[in-house]
């Protein structure tokens, strides 16, 4: 019968014949490189023809422990304090001059001269009255348990059961100073049968190598028997699509945390928004250009929004005519109020932190508020590759008593930096509802430039009085595009990729 076996099998059989001596296995393992479980599953291999097999051996090991370590390397105690002595050369010293020249704690040192006395190599008196060491010796020879301590340079351990009568009397030795340690180990032994020293390897065939089980060699238990192609897990996989969060996500959900953690809450307002709020509460004259219809988009259905309670309303009026209680001279015009009453798609979220104005007053709150949000707005624009008539900002305000402009830089620059933009300048701008206003640059270390982002201030007393917000309480109030900070965080020159989703980007960004 012609005996058939895997490849690896067929290996260790040939190593074990050319050894003609059983192996330890873990040694054999090391010596061909192989992992000892598939050694010793080719050995299972072989014991199943018969040819070979194992046997256990339960040793006891003895190593160095790390003191033991330390005195191979660097010799014992005694032998470094007499090495010193010899070549100091000096005729007698207490013991603070040991201590000196050897810089050993007390109790290593006073182990050191006990031994170096008991070796003969020093003389003790103190009949000085203070104890002294007189060395006796011009040289001073190696002891048998300095030579013995060597023999764990060539192999780490001493099997136990192994040991002469003279070798056992020094591992006494080194047990007596606490310099060892032991470990029980059970060795698995490989030898081969007399069949398997007969056989010659070139009649044994190899198995053909399988890369599929089938059911059927399970069923069998034929799997038992063939030749497993090994998986080479060096080959990299295949690359996998996974699902992952959009990158526009991530930087709206790393916005909003970094306002939470600032002790923000995020408020949400509608998106068809009234004129009033949009533009008239937040002083913008009724003629302003920007209410244009080439700017704003106005909705047919429903024609008219409903304007909060009276009152409210014709104190704005009063703002835009004559400045109303807050010392201001107003627009000097006649507000209408069916312009305020138009119903848009909100241009910017200002509009939704003046609703919070609004309820702010209505609820009789007490400052501090402080509030963000991050939302959609809309405007009447050509879509290009810097431009979208649908996109988003990010909104805040602070209402609080005595808050400056320094208050608002230091809001933007924390928060800037904590978007990973350490560099942020502010400059004086212009906004209808601000009074000063700022504009927000970041720098980008990637472009090399700075970058505008954000535009800021503390909002005018013609939007606050009406919701009874005056000196010393201030409002400061700033907003930002969300998709030009995105782009410059993704990486992209067009901001359409945002909402375009391109795949090959998708699945080139990380999680
Ligand atoms: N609303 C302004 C814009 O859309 C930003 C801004 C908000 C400016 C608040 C000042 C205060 O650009």
């Amino acid at each position: 019968m012609v005996i058939k076996l895997k490849q690896n099998v067929i290996d260790i059989l040939k190593k074990l014949k050319e050894k003609d001596v059983e192996v330890e296995a873990s040694e054999l393992a090391k010596e061909l490189k192989i992992d000892y479980i598939v050694l010793m599953s080719a050995v299972n291999d072989l014991a199943a023809n018969n040819l070979g097999g194992f046997k256990e051996n339960k040793i006891d090991y003895l190593y160095l422990n790390d003191e033991g370590l330390d005195y191979l390397k660097n010799g014992f105690p005694f032998r470094r304090l007499i090495n010193l002595i010899l070549k100091d050369g000096k005729k007698e010293y207490s013991v603070i001059d040991l201590k000196k020249l050897s810089k050993f704690e007390d109790e290593a040192l006073y182990r050191a001269i006990q031994n170096m006395k008991k070796n003969r190599w020093i003389l003790t008196s103190k009949a000085a009255g203070e104890y002294k060491v007189y060395p006796d010796v011009k040289e001073a020879p190696s002891l048998e348990i300095e030579k013995f301590i060597t023999t764990f340079e060539k192999k780490s351990y001493h099997d136990k059961s192994k040991l002469s009568k003279k070798e056992a009397e020094q591992i006494d030795a080194l047990n007596r100073r606490n310099l060892l340690k032991r470990e029980k180990k059970t060795q698995r032994i490989v030898y081969l049968t007399s069949e398997g020293k007969k056989i010659q390897v070139s009649k044994i065939e190899p198995l053909a190598e399988i890369s599929n089980l089938t059911s059927d060699m399970l069923l069998t238990g034929e799997w038992e028997r063939v030749n497993l192609k090994p998986f080479n897990v060096s080959v990299t996989g295949p690359r996998l699509h996974a699902g992952k969060i959009n990158p526009l996500i991530n930087i709206i959900n790393k916005i909003r945390n970094i306002f939470l953690s600032m002790g923000f809450t995020e408020i949400k307002g509608p998106i068809v928004e009234s004129a009033f709020f949009n533009f008239d509460a937040l002083f913008q004259p009724q003629d302003h250009p920007a209410r244009e219809m080439h700017d704003t988009f106005y909705l047919n259905n429903p024609k008219q929004s409903k304007l909060p309670q009276k009152d409210r309303v014709d104190a704005v009026k009063a703002t835009h005519e004559n400045g109303g209680d807050c010392g201001s001279l107003g627009w000097e015009y006649d507000w209408s109020y069916d312009i305020a009453k138009k119903v848009i798609l909100r241009t910017h979220t200002t509009a939704t932190t003046c609703r919070r104005l609004a309820q702010f007053y209505k609820n009789k709150e007490k400052p501090p508020i402080k509030v963000f949000s991050i939302d959609k707005v809309f405007r009447n624009e050509k879509v290009d590759r810097s431009h979208l008539a649908e996109f988003m900002q990010v909104e805040g305000i602070v209402i609080d008593e005595n808050v400056t402009l320094c208050d608002l830089r230091g809001l933007l620059t924390e928060f800037y930096g904590k978007m990973g933009f350490p560099k942020v300048i502010t400059r004086p701008g212009f906004f209808p509802y601000t009074e000063p206003s700022l504009e927000v640059s970041v720098y980008s270390e990637e472009l090399g430039t700075w970058l505008e982002l954000a535009g800021s201030g503390i909002f005018r007393p013609e939007v606050t009085y009406p919701w009874g917000i005056k000196n010393p309480t201030r409002v400061l109030a700033w907003g930002m595009g969300l998709e030009r900070l995105a782009m410059l965080m993704a990486g992209r020159e067009d901001i359409r990729d945002l909402y375009r989703n391109p795949i090959k980007w998708l699945r080139e960004v990380s999680y």
